[in-house]
Formats: structure tokens, C-alpha cells, sequence
């Protein structure tokens, strides 16, 4: 499978996402990664639909949006509306998983489940089938710009794994603390999207970073 980079605006200028935005547009990246956080499940706030509607207005790749939210099937319909492309809910906020996960795709979007650092991927094996992603958190959720957490590799391993037996054409994507140094690792370890959030918008040129970023993993696989 071909891999995509996603940046994360969590890291973008919000006083100019316009500007942001269309930077990633004319960019070599694939989707646009949009965290969503309620104060509850994760010790901070993003923000809410408006701003997503926003930012729909002016990207022009699909809305990955990321749910670090309490009860997320409150408010599937008004993410579909503000224009997500697939919604990722946290296996640990989810009792009803499966219905969760069935009304993300009825919905019309990719649905995909998000794992913290201490969350097992064995969990997702009677799941995995129905998924069109699964998301292994490389940091712990809320917060842009924190350091990788090396374990993630192994986690990358087995749910790849796990992947090939049950569902070989799912996205395996890795968020945080991706950058140019650990994203071909990343890569020979399972995963096929990145999401990068502070690389991206810290760099002195977001565009080439993600150029990078893309190229480095098509370089290693070639
Ligand atoms: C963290 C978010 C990430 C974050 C990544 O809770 O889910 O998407 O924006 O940021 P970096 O790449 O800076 O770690
Ligand atoms: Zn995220």
C-alpha cells in the first residue's frame, strides 16, 4: 500500500489556518489530520465544528479527523457535516464499539479506531475486520510536540500483523512525535500513514519537510 502523510493543524498558525491550509494543499501530503479534544478524555481542548467547517472550506485533501473525546457518538453526524472524510474514535472511550464503528460508516466516512500507548492491540482482533484504520498513539493524546514513545515499533508489529490475516488492505497510521529521523522506521514496521504535527509547522519549510517525509519511505521501499 502506498503511504500518506498527514499533517496535523493542531500544530498549524491558527491565526492564519487559511495560509496553513493551502500550504498543505500545494504540498505532497494526503490528508489533513484534525485532532479533536474535549477536556475530558485528554487534559486538553482543540476546538469544535466551526473550526473544522472552516478548514473544509479550504482544504482540498480528505479530513482526517481524530476524536480524543468522551461519548464520540453524540456528535458523529455534526463531524460528517463539518466535512470529515473519516472519523478515528479512542478504543477506550467506546463500550459499543462495534455499533460505533458501523455508524461511522453508515455515515459515509472511513472509520477507524485510535489505541493509547498503554492500550494492547490484541483488543482489536474481533474488530479489526470492520476497520477501514486503526491509529497506535505514539505519544500519550493531547499535545502536539512531545517526545515518541519507543514501543510503538513492537505495537506497529503486531498490528500488522494481525492486519495481514484479518484485513491486508487497512490503514495502519502512527501519531506522534513523527519526524524525518524515525518515519522510514516507522514505515519498515507496519505503518502507512504519519500523521506529523510540529515537524511539519516548526520546520523553516513545512512544504519540503513534508516532501521529505513522503520521499524518504518511497526512497527506503525502492
Ligand atoms: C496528539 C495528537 C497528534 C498531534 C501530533 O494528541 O493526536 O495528532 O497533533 O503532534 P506531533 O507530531 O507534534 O507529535
Ligand atoms: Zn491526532
Amino acid at each position: 500500500m502506498n503511504h500518506l502523510i498527514a499533517p496535523s493543524i493542531l500544530a498549524a498558525d491558527f491565526a492564519n489556518l487559511q495560509r496553513d491550509i493551502e500550504m498543505i494543499n500545494r504540498s505532497e501530503a494526503d490528508w489533513v489530520h484534525v485532532d479533536i479534544m474535549d477536556g475530558v478524555f485528554v487534559p486538553n481542548i482543540s476546538f469544535g465544528f466551526p473550526v473544522v467547517k472552516a478548514v473544509n472550506k479550504h482544504a482540498k485533501k480528505p479530513l482526517d479527523v481524530h476524536l480524543m473525546i468522551v461519548e464520540p457518538d453524540r456528535y458523529l453526524e455534526n463531524f460528517r457535516d463539518a466535512g470529515a472524510a473519516g472519523m478515528t474514535v479512542h478504543y477506550e472511550v467506546c463500550p459499543n464499539l462495534h455499533r460505533t464503528v458501523q455508524h461511522i460508516k453508515e455515515l459515509g466516512c472511513k472509520a477507524g479506531v485510535a489505541l493509547n500507548p498503554h492500550t494492547p492491540v490484541a483488543l482489536l482482533e474481533d474488530i479489526i475486520a470492520d476497520l477501514d484504520m486503526v491509529l497506535i498513539m505514539s505519544v500519550n493524546p493531547g499535545f502536539g510536540g512531545q517526545r515518541f514513545i519507543e514501543h510503538t515499533y513492537k505495537k506497529l508489529y503486531d498490528i500488522k500483523k494481525l492486519s495481514d490475516e484479518l484485513n491486508p488492505g487497512l490503514f495502519i497510521e502512527v501519531d506522534g512525535g513523527v519526524d524525518e529521523k524515525n518515519i522510514v522506521k516507522l514505515a519498515e514496521a507496519g505503518a502507512n500513514v504519519f500523521v506529523a504535527g510540529n515537524s511539519v509547522f516548526s520546520a523553516t519549510d513545512p512544504m519540503a519537510t513534508i516532501a521529505d517525509l513522503k520521499n524518504f519511505v518511497s526512497a527506503a521501499r525502492s
